[in-house]
């Protein structure tokens, strides 16, 4: 299992002020699956996916990412981890925008330790995969929605993850641009990526193969979509 979770929670304190952002999710996610994280505003599902992402830990209960318990990890530890195994994809793109896509791309390797020759191979070679391969040197502010958003799938693939996170991922854009986008995660799910999206938009949840609800920081449903 990929992904494993036992009951956990998320309570935000502000002051004096408490919020139970997730009340005891409990889920299982293999490896190459392509699920949906999908509910109302306010449901939960970034709360969700920043923990399942390790961009944060639970108030309770336990997380195990291949076998690896969460919980127990240092900051450093799960920064690490998060370079190596996980990518993001989030609806603002979250690019640098002085530096060439070439660059932004770069960052995860050059975190990773990997050497020049071996970064501009696997650049390379993702660039093409998302059809930027004549945008290298342009600026984020020189291209359109659609390519800053395939940029940001670009790197986070870079690492060769074991799971790609994407939160409303075509909420930024127009809708051909989002079906644009949303057929090239379809792509890299039957090349066998593990995908988690994250969205409140239903026609983008059905493109994948599993759909879990959510509502008041609970899953409350589960749905599994044919494929025909
Ligand atoms: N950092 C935070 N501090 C306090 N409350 C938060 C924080 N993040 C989320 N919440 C609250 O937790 C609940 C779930 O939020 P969120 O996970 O963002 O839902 P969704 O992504 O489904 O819209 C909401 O009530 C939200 O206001
Ligand atoms: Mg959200």
């Amino acid at each position: 299992m990929l992904i494993h979770t036992e009951d956990i929670t998320k309570i935000y304190k502000i002051g004096s002020y408490v919020v139970e952002a997730l009340g005891g999710v409990t889920i299982d996610i293999d490896k190459g699956e392509y699920v949906a994280i999908t509910g109302p505003s306010g449901s939960g599902k970034s709360t969700l996916m920043h923990l399942l992402g390790c961009l944060d830990t639970p108030t309770s209960g336990k997380y195990f990412l291949s076998g690896t318990d969460v919980t127990s990890l240092t900051d450093l530890e799960l920064s690490q981890l998060r370079n190596k195994k996980i990518g993001f994809v989030f609806q603002t793109f979250n690019l640098l925008p002085r530096i060439t896509v070439t660059k932004n791309v770069e960052l995860p390797l050059l975190y990773a330790g990997i050497t020049a020759k071996e970064r501009q191979k696997k650049i390379e070679s993702i660039l093409e995969r998302v059809g930027l391969g004549h945008r290298k040197t342009h600026r984020p502010n020189e291209l359109s929605g659609g390519e800053m958003q395939r940029v940001a799938v670009a790197r986070a693939l870079i690492n060769d993850p074991e799971v790609v996170f994407a939160d409303e991922p075509t909420g930024n854009l127009d809708s051909k641009t989002g079906k644009e986008i949303m057929s090239l995660f379809n792509d890299l799910a039957r090349e066998g990526n593990t995908i988690i999206l994250v969205t409140h938009d239903a026609t983008v949840a059905n493109y994948a193969k599993r759909q879990l609800k959510m509502l008041d920081g609970k899953i409350t449903e589960e749905v599994l979509v044919k494929t025909s």
